[in-house]
């Protein structure tokens, strides 16, 4: 008797254990980012450009875009699309097993003032600032002016 209460109480120790290291792997409080469909529309002046990219998040921790930058242009901003009209937003929203979407016609990034105009087969590089994630840099592939991955 007095042995069989010492193998219990043994074996609850253990799990309590076990579930400990488990509950803390599954919970590190990390978003894990993928970014992909990058690319940036042959722009029409040296004005302004879009950018249009898609961010998913396989993690269980949501994150918040909270800034852009790019070496192409020092007015960088996010822009959120609405019956056709579009305004400047502070952060985009990556939800816990969810996805950003910035496509065209939608929520996109803006360049405004190109330091050069980029053509087809140029790469502009954009730097994202995650709030949780940190600084993910892209290229983002230039492809003509019509381009629509989602039209394919
Ligand atoms: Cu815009």
């Amino acid at each position: 008797m007095n042995r069989r209460t010492t193998l219990a109480s043994a074996m609850a120790l253990t799990a309590g254990l076990a579930l400990a290291g488990c509950s803390s792997d599954s919970s590190d409080g990390k978003p894990d980012l993928k970014i992909g469909q990058a690319f940036m529309p042959e722009p029409v002046s040296a004005d302004m450009a879009g950018g249009f990219l898609v961010v998913k998040n396989d993690g269980k921790t949501a994150d918040k875009l909270t800034k852009v930058t790019s070496d192409i242009s020092d007015d960088v901003t996010m822009h959120a699309t609405k019956d056709q009209k579009m305004r400047e937003v502070k952060t985009f929203d990556i939800p816990a097993g969810g996805e950003l979407d910035l496509e065209r016609g939608g929520n996109h990034i803006m360049f405004m003032g190109l330091k050069k105009k980029p053509k087809p087969g140029d790469k502009v590089s954009l730097d994202l600032h995650f709030e949780k994630a940190g600084t993910v840099r892209v290229d983002l592939p230039v492809k003509e002016s019509t381009y629509n991955p989602k039209h394919h």
